[in-house]
């Protein structure tokens, strides 16, 4: 299976500072693939500069390709058009507006190439919004908060969607629920690149995984092997991700 999503040599600096360094990193078609790494590892710096969001003004070069074509060089908003959609760290829903009005204002590109989810077809996915859809975003648990912002990013019709730390602060088993509805969409045949602090929680869920480590892959393989990789049981299922 060739990849849909294919970062070759990536570099992403901030002046004289090397933040993300010659990273290579595949996501085929109907994969969820994990990334973790310590903070400040250059997970964020990562993700953004492949949905070409990138905060400051960073120096990116290498390649981003999509199905075969290299994005790097357009916009975020075109590469979402594309299907490269993007939920940044802790952002996505505005929280003075309902549940329903969240996901109405996020249409999909006229040509988009992905799969197109319908308000009905996200509240198939997320049941629990369906009863919350009238309530605004401020009164959500943090769970659903980020259902909303997964639900916002499946409107966009996403052919390969990025999540950075979807279960930041969440509850423990908020954290197992979120990720097992993202198991689920990629069950039903979305690809999905996910940063994941809690290296434990990733393992049960992602097919692969890469661990970064100050802006470089310093480990990948299958979730099963990375299980058993020692720098994994050290660095984090010991501890970070406990
Ligand atoms: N806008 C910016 N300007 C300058 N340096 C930045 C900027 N954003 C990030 N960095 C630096 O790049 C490096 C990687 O940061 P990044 O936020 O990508 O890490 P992370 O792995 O996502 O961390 P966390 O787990 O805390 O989210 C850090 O050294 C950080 O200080
Ligand atoms: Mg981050």
């Amino acid at each position: 299976m060739s990849a849909l999503l294919q970062v070759a040599d990536l570099r992403v600096g901030y002046g004289h500072s090397v933040a993300v360094d010659r990273v290579d990193l595949d996501v085929r078609e109907g994969e969820l693939v994990a990334v973790a790494g310590a903070n400040g590892a250059g997970k964020s710096t990562l993700v953004n500069a492949v949905a070409g969001w990138s905060r400051g003004r960073p120096t990116v070069t290498g390649a981003v390709r999509l199905a075969g074509r290299d994005v790097v060089r357009i916009p975020a908003h075109r590469r979402t058009g594309l299907g490269l959609v993007l939920v940044p760290e802790g952002k996505g829903v505005f929280d003075g507006m309902t549940v329903d009005e969240n996901l109405r204002l996020v249409r999909p590109a006229k040509d988009a190439p992905g799969r197109r989810y319908g308000i009905d077809d996200v509240y198939g996915v997320f049941p629990q919004l369906r009863d919350r859809a009238t309530a605004r975003c401020s009164t959500l648990s943090g769970g659903e908060r980020q259902m909303v912002a997964i639900g916002r990013a499946l409107r966009a019709a996403p052919r390969v969607l990025i999540l950075d730390e979807p279960s930041v602060g969440l509850a423990p088993r908020l954290v197992m629920q979120v990720l097992e509805h993202i198991r689920r969409l990629v069950d039903d045949g979305l690809s999905v690149l996910l940063v994941e602090q809690n290296v434990r929680a990733a393992l049960e869920v992602a097919d692969r995984l890469y661990l970064l480590d100050q802006g470089r892959v310093s480990g990948s393989g299958s979730a099963a092997e990375m299980r058993d990789d020692e720098r994994v049981a050290r660095a984090y299922l010991g501890g970070l991700g406990a």
